[in-house]
């Protein structure tokens, strides 16, 4: 699967919104982290905020909801535009209806795991997801460390796929950076997620590129 590079907005200067989207070219898609300050200790934005990227970039958009009600955020998302959607494994009682009802407005749907949720908790909803959100920090933050037994369940997902003859993509989110994408590629994530190590830098095209491989 062609690696795409998803980048997370939540460490862009916010002061400076335009200019810092339109630094984005080379990125594929643009990952909303959408905090409720209840699930993760963080707050981060909603809709006003969803709506303005929308307007900014004709890039598909991937809200990645750490919120504890996801079931009440579809319809809105839908509305605005959004073309991924995943909620934490964690957060609701009836996963496969809620996969259901993100399908069902022709959006991508995914779920997330936590450091601590194990694949296996996937196994009979993994033919229903587009994709599959491999945490490897814990949920709430940009710039933290990169957990490295995130690597493990990449493999495992990537082992069960192939003998399953499923194609959900995996998407691998937190302290991802240019020393180790190409692990990460390797052990079979398609889709990068990026804030710090983007946002630090002094060319996001380049590093873009960087985790890309070329
Ligand atoms: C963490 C978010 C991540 C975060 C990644 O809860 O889901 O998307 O913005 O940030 P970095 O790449 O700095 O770890
Ligand atoms: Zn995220």
């Amino acid at each position: 699967m062609k690696t795409k590079i998803a980048v997370s907005v939540l460490s862009a200067d916010f002061a400076k919104l335009g200019e810092e989207v339109a630094l984005l070219n080379e990125a594929d898609i643009i990952h909303l982290d959408i905090m409720d300050g209840h699930y993760v200790p963080n707050l981060s934005y909603g809709y006003p905020l969803v709506r303005c990227f929308r307007k900014l970039t004709d890039k598909p958009l991937d809200a990645h909801l750490m919120v504890t009600n996801p079931d009440e955020f579809i319809d809105e998302l839908a509305e605005i535009g959004v073309q991924y959607i995943s909620f934490h494994q964690e957060t609701v009682y009836h996963s496969h209806r809620l996969v259901q009802k993100i399908k069902s407005h022709g959006i991508k749907a995914g779920i997330a795991l936590n450091p601590a949720t194990p694949v296996s908790t996937l196994e009979d909803i993994l033919p229903d997801l587009d994709f599959v959100l491999v945490m490897s920090v814990n949920p709430g933050y940009s710039a933290q460390k990169f957990i490295p037994s995130a690597i493990a369940k990449i493999k495992a997902l990537s082992k069960i796929r192939k003998e399953r003859n499923l194609n959900f993509e995996i998407e691998i989110d937190g302290g991802v950076t240019d020393q180790n994408a190409a692990t990460l590629r390797e052990a079979g994530a398609s889709m990068l997620v990026s804030a710090s190590y983007i946002f630090s830098s002094d060319n996001y095209t380049d590093s873009i590129k960087k985790l890309r491989g070329i």
